[in-house]
């Protein structure tokens, strides 16, 4: 016998003597099991000269490779006839033959497969990866990374909509923990699975507040972005800062159950774009507006339409009477929109801020009286008709501005709270709201179906921060118009603090008096002639709404008559 390797290929020139028949099998397996004593398995017959009686068996060489996924890896030659169904019994056999091997590629086109030392963890994590892959453990090739994570190669017929599901829950349970994350890369056919602690919040995010502020410039991209708090990054990125871009749409839906974090994240808002030099208005329930007395005294003259439905209405007013002047001088300049004003003639962002906003809209029930009943049931009723036409004013006032006004740099925030069945915002203003936030972690999906647009498009809050009584507090969710939605954590600052930082920054101080609508204006909207306007709803009842609301020809009435058409 002698050696005659070439090129990958082992021959073996064994003397049989003439009498060999190459196409007796019998003969040809007596000779093969010859070899094999001294060689090992994988020789087949491959040529005979008869003059000399030698016979030619060769193998492909089994030579050990290292380079193979790593691992100390040896080629082994297949018996002839051996299909691509055979998969599952070679490698089986070739397991037991090779202890603590395991075979890595078959290809019994080739007539050859490699066998490869692995260990517990890679055998485990190849065999869920094919799992999840649907491919067999023999078609990857896996190895361990030094993070402790796994790479492994992906088949031919990988495609992220179809296996990344299956290898998320490989990454997060089966064979990773949660945070853990998978990365692929469909051009080199390579992937990990990457080992990371799962993403959460700080107990506090404090709201920046950079010593110098440039006033607000409608040509400065980066002004329209209100810092709202943090967003939850992906697995294996960092924290950032989540932005409401008002450039993408000026007008904010906030939901949220009570105590769910509305009033902080609202604060963070009116802080931001204050410090700006926006024109701030707020309104408000009166029981509900000492959250905003902090920053009364920053108002316009006017802004504070909280401490009555009245109020409440005559400032909505206002805003929209500010609109339709502004409508008109863009007109004049030949604009469309404001951001196309030039530097120096812009108008400045004019902020509604609206909390409670389903308080504010709720009707009251009107008691229903005979005719001759005594004046206290009288007055009852008038009071609710009252209170029920300002409201209307009210919500006419805000359709128009969310409706008409965003092109003219007026933006609106308004928060609701969310009953099991509705906001209290009709169908007309919540398309309107382009934004919507939805504070709370433990949202309800029937609540998250009220706020958002596309409720399967946003991220829910994931279970670890739920569970986590810090990190929970304050997280909500958003989906920005025109950008991903994500789960963030709004800033936290107290009112003081938000407070000296304004004073500081020299935003103009304005008295109580100032910023609380005048009783003439009050008058003029409701269309009175002038009655003491105690700043209450239980002041004497003004005119009740079967009356035409004030003298021909007046702003009142012809929103009277806009509301008796839409209603
Ligand atoms: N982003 C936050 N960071 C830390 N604590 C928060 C945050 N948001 C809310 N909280 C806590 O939750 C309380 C209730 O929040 P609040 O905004 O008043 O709720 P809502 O207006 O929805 O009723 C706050 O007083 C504060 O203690
Ligand atoms: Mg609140």
């Amino acid at each position: 016998m002698s050696n005659c390797g070439s090129m990958g290929i082992e021959r073996k020139r064994v003397r049989v003597g003439q009498k060999f028949r190459p196409d007796n099998p019998k003969h040809v397996q007596r000779v093969r099991e010859r070899i094999e004593e001294d060689h090992g398995p994988g020789f087949e017959l491959d040529g005979f000269e008869p003059d000399e009686g030698l016979a030619i068996f060769k193998r492909e060489s089994n030579t050990v490779v290292t380079s193979h996924a790593g691992n100390d890896s040896k080629i082994i030659k297949l018996p002839q006839g051996t299909k691509q169904s055979d998969g599952k019994s070679r490698a089986v056999s070739l397991a037991d033959t090779y202890p603590g091997y395991q075979m890595t590629t078959f290809e019994p086109h080739r007539r050859r497969a490699i066998i490869s030392k692995l260990s517990e963890d890679v055998i485990r994590a190849r065999d869920a990866i094919s799992t999840a892959l649907r491919a067999e453990p023999w078609d990857i090739q896996v190895s361990k990374r030094d993070d402790e994570g796994y790479s492994f190669t992906l088949p031919a017929g990988y495609r992220p909509s179809k296996h990344d599901d299956a290898l998320h829950e490989v990454a997060t349970v089966i064979i990773g923990e949660p945070g853990w994350y998978v990365e692929t890369d469909t051009h080199r056919r390579t992937g990990a699975l990457v080992p990371a602690e799962l993403a959460t919040f700080e107990a506090v995010y404090k709201t920046p507040m950079p010593k110098k502020m440039d006033a607000f410039d409608h040509t400065k991209k980066d002004h329209f972005q209100v810092p709202m708090g943090i967003a939850l990054p992906d697995p294996g990125q960092s924290h950032q800062v989540q932005y409401l871009n008002l450039e993408a749409h000026q007008m904010a839906q906030l939901g949220g159950t009570a105590g769910s974090g509305k009033t902080v994240s609202i604060n963070a808002y009116i802080a931001y774009l204050l410090a700006r030099r926006a024109e701030m208005v707020i309104i408000d329930t009166p029981s509900k507006s000492a959250d905003f007395m902090w920053c009364q005294e920053f108002l316009i003259p006017g802004g504070w339409g909280c401490d009555s439905i009245r109020h409440a209405a005559a400032t909505a007013e206002m805003v929209r009477q500010e609109g339709a002047r502004r409508a008109k001088e863009l007109k004049r300049q030949g604009a469309v929109n404001w951001k196309d004003l030039p530097a120096d003639k812009g108008f400045k962002p004019m902020v509604v801020v609206i909390d409670e906003l389903t308080a504010l809209y709720a009707m009251d029930s009107v008691p229903k009286i005979p005719k001759d009943a005594p004046p206290k049931q009288v007055e009852l009723k008038e009071r609710a008709e009252a209170t029920n036409f300002a409201k209307s004013l009210l919500k006419d006032a805000i359709k128009n501005i969310a409706a008409e006004f965003r092109f003219v740099g007026i933006c609106l925030l308004a928060s609701t709270q969310v009953a099991s069945a509705t906001t209290g915002i009709d169908p007309a203003l919540r398309t309107n709201l382009g934004h919507k936030l939805l504070m709370g972690s433990k949202t309800t999906e029937a609540n998250r179906r009220l706020v958002f647009s596309r409720p399967e498009a946003v991220p829910t809050i994931p279970h670890h921060v739920r569970e986590d009584p810090k990190a929970s507090r304050g997280v909500g969710a958003i989906e920005p118009e025109g950008d991903t939605p994500a789960v963030f954590k709004s800033y936290f600052r107290t009112t003081d603090e938000y407070r000296d930082w304004l004073i500081s920054l020299g935003v103009p101080q304005r008295s109580e008096e100032a910023v609380t609508p005048d009783a003439s204006w009050v008058a003029e909207v409701f269309g009175e002639d002038d009655i003491d306007d105690g700043g209450e709803d239980l002041g004497p009842a003004p005119e009740a709404p079967k009356h035409r609301p004030g003298p021909a020809g007046s702003k009142a009435v012809e929103q009277w008559d806009a509301l008796a058409l839409d209603g």
